[in-house]
C-alpha cells in the first residue's frame, strides 16, 4: 500500500479487486507465511525413508518403471522438496538410471524463486548430519562465503512452478506417488479444506502417501484416504 500511495485497506481493495488484478501477485507475495526448513518434521522423512520409498522403488522395478513423481504442495523457498528429492536419491543404487521429479507449486512468487536457486545461509543447514551435508550441499566461496547450494543432481530433481492450491482445478495429467501438503492447510476455512484435500485425493496414485503438517489433520472431513499415522493418510 506504502509502495502504491494507497492510505487505506478499503481503497487497496478496490485497486486490487477493480483495477489492477495483477496487484493479486504482489499482495499474496507481501502476506504469505514462508517458514520452513531441511527436513522439517523430521518424522515424516524417517516414514518417507523406512515405509514408503522401499515398496514404492520394488514395485517400479517389478513394472520395469523408472519414473518417480512427488509433489511438494505450498513448497515456500524449496526446502522440503530438496529433502524430498535427497531421501529419494540416497535409497536409490544407481539414481541416474531414474527419471525423479518432484514438483514444488508456491502460491508466492519470491519463494519459488528461492526454491529455483537452491542457495541458502549455511545456518539454514547447520543442525542437518554432515553425511547429508557432504553429499548434497556445496560450500560457497568468495562472494558466496556463507552460503551453501544444493547440488546439481539434486537440484535437476526439482521443478518448481506458481499455483494456487485454492483453484478449482490442478493442471496435472499424472498422478503423483506422494504429496507433501504440510503447514498450509491451517490458513483455510474448513469448506476450502475439504475441496483441496479431494482434489490432492484426485491426483494421489492409489496405494500413494498423503503428509500433512503436524497441526492439521483429516478428522472432521469425510475422506476416502485412509489414517496411517498421525498426519500421514494413503489413498486405498
Ligand atoms: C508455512 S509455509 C509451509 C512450507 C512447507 N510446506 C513446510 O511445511 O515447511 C506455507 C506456504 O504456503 C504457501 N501458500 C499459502 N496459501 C497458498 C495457496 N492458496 N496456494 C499455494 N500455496 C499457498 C505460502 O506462500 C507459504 O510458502
Amino acid at each position: 500500500m506504502r509502495l502504491l500511495d494507497i492510505g487505506t485497506f478499503k481503497e487497496y481493495y478496490r485497486y486490487v479487486t477493480e483495477e489492477n488484478r495483477n496487484e493479486l501477485t504482489h499482495l499474496f507475495d507481501a502476506i504469505s507465511t514462508n517458514l520452513t526448513s531441511f527436513f522439517r518434521e523430521p518424522k515424516h522423512f524417517d516414514f518417507l525413508k523406512e515405509q514408503v520409498l522401499p515398496g514404492l522403488i520394488e514395485e517400479k522395478k517389478k513394472r520395469g518403471s523408472i519414473r518417480i513423481r512427488a509433489w511438494s504442495a505450498a513448497s515456500s523457498t524449496g526446502e522440503e522438496a530438496y529433502s524430498m528429492a535427497m531421501t529419494i536419491s540416497d535409497l536409490l543404487m544407481e539414481p541416474r538410471g531414474w527419471d525423479v521429479k518432484i514438483l514444488a507449486t508456491d502460491i508466492n512468487t519470491q519463494v519459488l524463486k528461492v526454491a529455483r536457486e537452491g542457495l541458502y545461509r549455511d545456518v539454514r543447514i547447520q543442525s542437518l548430519p554432515k553425511s547429508v551435508l557432504s553429499a548434497h550441499f556445496l560450500k560457497g566461496e568468495g562472494d558466496k562465503e556463507g552460503y551453501v547450494k544444493v547440488k546439481r543432481d539434486i537440484r535437476d530433481m526439482v521443478v518448481a512452478r506458481r499455483m494456487n492450491l485454492t483453484a478449482p482445478r490442478y493442471p496435472f495429467k499424472k498422478e503423483f506417488d506422494f504429496i507433501f501438503c504440510r503447514n498450509v492447510m491451517i490458513y483455510f476455512d474448513k469448506a476450502t479444506q475439504r475441496a483441496i484435500i479431494d482434489r490432492l485425493y484426485h491426483h494421489l496414485k492409489k496405494g500413494g502417501y498423503l503428509f500433512l503438517g503436524h497441526a492439521e489433520s483429516l478428522t472432521g472431513h469425510e475422506s476416502p484416504l485412509v489414517y496411517v499415522k498421525p498426519t500421514i493418510y494413503m489413498k486405498k
